[in-house]
């Protein structure tokens, strides 16, 4: 039986109350300390705490007993009973947090986007890389069971060549679902564009690699103050495939949430929508595979499984935050394309 990896919780709002409830139930994690500056969290009240995606509200009380509760997440951070800091603070906090957890020789695993903006990003990467400590960023996208298992089939050479790929995440209204209501402020947040979209492009990214340019379309302030609240991408690999990502937090609170792909390949199109996972053979056979595993219902709880599994065996997790840095580059891009409605060049930007 491993020793359990001992946590560090820095923020316990939707995704600190959700990462919290998963290390709890996991037998290689024992949650050692909390941080958060709202005195009502740190009773374990998370009341107030609200889901932004529509996963469900986290609202239920957090037992604490036994755990050191801190206010300051850099006494956390010091803290000798903690081996792992883990950052699901607001966005513009991550890069001050991560940079000193690594900079205690802790391993880090920060929310997405990782960072800000990508150049923060890139300050923590090479942190973590010249501390020589593993530092892996929340994308869960990549662990979440058919957008993995659809990667692999494309992968594995399986699928067949892509030949047009286009990928949905939109989200109901997040107006008031947030501490201080920070996702409204772009300058904290990024907007959708950023804090949620990033998903998809971070998937493009893995499916494909980089764009060589993207054109992108958006629309300001429609919730938040003056962030993309709604974005429509096309990613051009100058081979002919149609790749195509729509980000939004902008229809009102009583949508649903909805994430989505239809990615057509030379065999096979993988499709994900409200109504399941299909892949669709060319030969007209239709499979819906169940790539769930058992107690893993979400991407989130294979991504801290990984972690879990990596820092106990002694590896460092899958996660090259180089990939995360670039896949915020072109969400930047993005911004850029949209500001002056041109398609904008990525070959031509200093990575
Ligand atoms: N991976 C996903 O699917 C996913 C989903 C939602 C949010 N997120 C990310 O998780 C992070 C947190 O988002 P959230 O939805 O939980 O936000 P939230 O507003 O619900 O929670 C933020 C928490 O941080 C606390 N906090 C604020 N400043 C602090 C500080 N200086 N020190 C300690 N605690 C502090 C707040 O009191 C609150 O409890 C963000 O990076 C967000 O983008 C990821």
């Amino acid at each position: 039986m491993k020793t359990p990896v001992r946590v560090g919780l820095i923020g316990l709002g939707f995704m600190g109350t959700t990462h919290f409830r998963i290390y709890q139930a996991h037998p290689l994690a024992r949650v050692t300390a909390v941080a958060d500056v709202d005195p009502a969290k740190r009773r374990g009240d998370v009341s107030a705490v609200k889901a932004n995606i529509g996963e469900g509200d986290n609202t239920e009380p957090m037992d604490l007993t036994g755990l050191q509760v801190y206010e300051d997440g850099l006494d956390l951070i010091r803290d000798p009973e903690v081996d792992l800091v883990d950052i699901c603070v607001p966005v513009y906090l991550h890069h001050s947090f991560a940079l000193a957890a690594l900079a205690a020789g802790k391993p880090v695993l920060c929310e997405k986007p990782l960072a800000r903006t990508a150049k923060e990003a890139r300050e923590i990467a090479d942190a973590a890389e010249q501390a020589g400590v593993p530092c892996m960023a929340g994308m869960c996208v990549r662990y979440w069971p058919e957008y993995a298992h659809a990667l692999e089939l494309v992968r594995s050479g399986a699928a067949g060549r892509v030949r047009s790929a286009a990928f949905k995440r939109i989200s109901p209204d997040v107006d008031g679902n947030s501490w201080q209501n920070w996702f409204m402020q772009e300058s904290l947040s990024g907007g959708a564009l950023l804090d949620l979209h990033l998903h998809d492009v971070d998937f493009v990214r893995q499916l494909l690699g980089m764009p060589q340019s993207v054109t992108a379309f958006g629309v300001r302030g429609i919730r938040s103050d003056h962030g993309i609240d709604h974005v429509m991408t096309r990613y051009d690999y100058g081979d002919g495939t149609l790749v195509t990502a729509e980000g939004s937090w902008a229809p009102p609170k009583t949508t649903p949430f909805e994430m989505s792909f239809q990615i057509i390949c030379e065999n096979m199109t993988l499709r994900f929508a409200s109504d399941g996972y299909r892949i669709l053979h060319e030969d007209g056979r239709i499979e819906t595979p169940s790539p769930t595993k058992p107690g893993m219902p979400t991407g989130w709880h294979v991504e801290i499984d990984h972690l879990l599994d990596s820092l106990s065996n002694g590896r460092a997790p899958q996660m090259p935050l180089d990939e995360v840095v670039e896949a915020i580059q072109v969400v930047e891009a993005e911004a850029e394309s949209i500001e002056t409605q041109q398609t904008v060049n990525l070959s031509s930007k200093e990575r």
